[in-house]
């Protein structure tokens, strides 16, 4: 049963940036976007890099690996709109990140 799970402070996940935390079984990567958060799948679909430790720009994300472009904010592949990687429900209390998996 899906249910949110505190991942972080607000603090650790700093604006352009992103972190990569476990939840269960998932490995997510969860993002801020000039202060709003998202939260994808982190293991990159081509080789299982993690999405986490790449370059943030604006709202995509580059894999570190090859080069692979997704939105943090729908998991889409950035090129095309297939879809790339789960996204997940996400949100803020009081400075805290939970994320719905
Ligand atoms: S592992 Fe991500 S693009 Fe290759």
């Amino acid at each position: 049963m899906a249910e949110f799970t505190r991942v972080a402070s607000c603090e650790e996940v700093q604006p352009g940036t992103g972190i990569s935390v476990q939840v269960k079984d998932r490995t997510i990567g969860v993002f801020n976007v000039e202060g709003e958060y998202y939260a994808i799948d982190d293991i990159c679909p081509h080789m299982g890099a993690s999405l986490a430790s790449g370059p943030l720009n604006q709202d995509l994300i580059m894999c570190p690996w090859h080069g692979w472009v997704f939105s943090v904010k729908t998991g889409c592949f950035a090129v095309d709109d297939r879809s790339g990687v789960d996204s997940f429900p996400l949100k803020v209390e009081n400075d805290e990140i939970f994320v719905e998996v």
